[in-house]
């Protein structure tokens, strides 16, 4: 992978530094383009030191011209990313304005651009920026971010520039993978269940293998809605991540986001709720005859079965989790039937797996088939390696279906 970067001049340009370094962990070829104003915050050194390039900066460079020409520089690559973008830069961009080599590069190129802006918060929300992003994207240009967050002037706002783990999942997704233009909508961690404000029904769900799965997803092209129960895990770059409290909630934000060409449930959902959360905490010596309280519950609704039952949206693949501590694969294949669904990952939960909350996991994949169900053993392995063998099976069965 051969990445054009542009570096322009916006005080998030330190981060552009940690963005080479991921790259170039990623195995890519990066070339840097520093504008005059990009040099004002990183400088060219540190630059070449970490993409082991040389620095490009001079449109009229007689050597940079004799050795590879800014035509070239636009051209031998497979994305051209400007990380900061700023309100100059971007305006120029959509106004076809070439006054450096930057812009010149970007004018000259026909590979897909990707920019990251970056700006004070009512320079982004001002109508020409907004304008100009329109155009932008109008003419095909993809963006990351802005996000929201503490700005350089100390204030906040929407005008951060996105993470380096975010413009990085945005480079993979923009360089293609097999499931490039498929939506999926994954769940993920326990839900909570109000008993009264200060209480609730949970469970020892923490994420991992949900969150794994989204990003995995993400990282191969697809466009992931990650509707996520209370969790430590971090909001996986390039997903967009909707955060819920309950399972009616939950299903909400799932129904919401359809239609998707794929659903993973690998929620915990709470299978019940108490029928009536109260409003005030539940004091102890205030109920009468100051019993303890009766927890009446209700079930909530089953969002897996709900996906796998929908007539005219049905995601062309619906895939559950059957998380069991005894007769894994039998519990899991009935499953499998009475949830409507085309897969299940039937884990072992049992305590002595530590599957929950762990790092590691050990599945089946139940897929239904004409005659009976197919059953395949997975070695054990770590819940990201699970994601990333899953998202791949997905891509094969969509594309194979296309
Ligand atoms: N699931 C769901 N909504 C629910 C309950 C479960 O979407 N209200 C999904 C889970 O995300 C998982 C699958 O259903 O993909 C199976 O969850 P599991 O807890 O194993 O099964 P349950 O349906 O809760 O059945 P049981 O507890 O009786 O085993």
């Amino acid at each position: 992978m051969r990445v054009l970067l542009i570096i322009s001049g916006g005080i998030a340009a330190y981060k552009s530094l940690e963005l080479i370094r991921g790259l170039r962990r990623h195995g890519a070829q990066v070339r840097p383009i520093l504008t005059k104003g990009g040099a004002q915050f990183v400088t060219p050194l540190s630059v070449s030191a970490l993409a082991q390039e040389k620095v490009y900066d001079d449109l009229f460079s007689l050597t940079d011209e004799s050795e590879i020409g800014h035509i070239r520089l636009a051209r031998e690559t497979d994305l051209v990313v400007v990380a900061p973008a700023t309100a100059d830069i971007l305006a120029k961009m959509a106004n076809g304005i070439a006054d450096d080599l930057a812009t010149t590069a970007l004018l000259a190129t026909d590979r897909p651009i990707l920019v990251a802006p970056a700006m004070n918060s009512r320079m982004w929300a001002q109508a020409s920026t907004m304008r100009n992003m329109e155009l932008l994207k109008a003419n095909g240009v993809m963006t990351v971010g802005p996000a929201h967050g503490e700005l350089a002037e100390g204030e906040i706002g929407i005008g951060r520039m996105a993470e380096p783990a975010d413009i990085l999942a945005a480079i993979e997704a923009a360089l293609g993978g097999p499931l490039i233009g498929v939506r999926a909508l994954v769940t993920s961690g326990p839900t909570h269940e109000p008993i009264d404000p200060v209480r609730y029904i949970a469970n020892r769900s923490s994420g991992k293998q949900g969150h794994a799965i989204a990003g995995a997803c993400a990282r191969l092209g697809a466009a992931v809605t990650l509707v996520s129960g209370p969790s430590n895990e971090a909001d996986p770059p390039g997903v967009e991540t909707v955060h819920v409290e309950t399972a009616r909630d939950m299903l909400d934000a799932c129904l919401q986001a359809l239609p998707v060409d794929v659903a993973i449930c690998a929620a915990a959902v709470s299978d019940w709720r108490p029928a009536e959360a109260e409003t005030q905490k539940i004091k102890k010596g205030r109920r009468t005859n100051a019993t303890s309280p009766n927890l009446e519950l209700v079930e909530n609704p089953d969002i897996l079965a709900t996906l796998g039952a929908r007539e005219n949206d049905r995601p062309r693949l619906v895939i559950g989790f059957a998380a069991e501590t005894d007769d894994v694969v039998a519990y899991a294949a009935a499953k499998l039937a009475s949830k409507g669904c085309d897969w299940i990952l039937a884990n072992d939960v049992s305590p002595h797996t530590g599957t929950f909350g762990g790092d590691d996991n050990k599945v089946h994949l139940i897929s239904r088939t004409a005659d009976a169900p197919r059953i395949e053993e997975w070695p054990e392995a770590s819940k990201v390696e699970v994601a990333a063998r899953l998202a791949e099976r997905i891509a094969e069965t969509l594309g194979s279906a296309a």
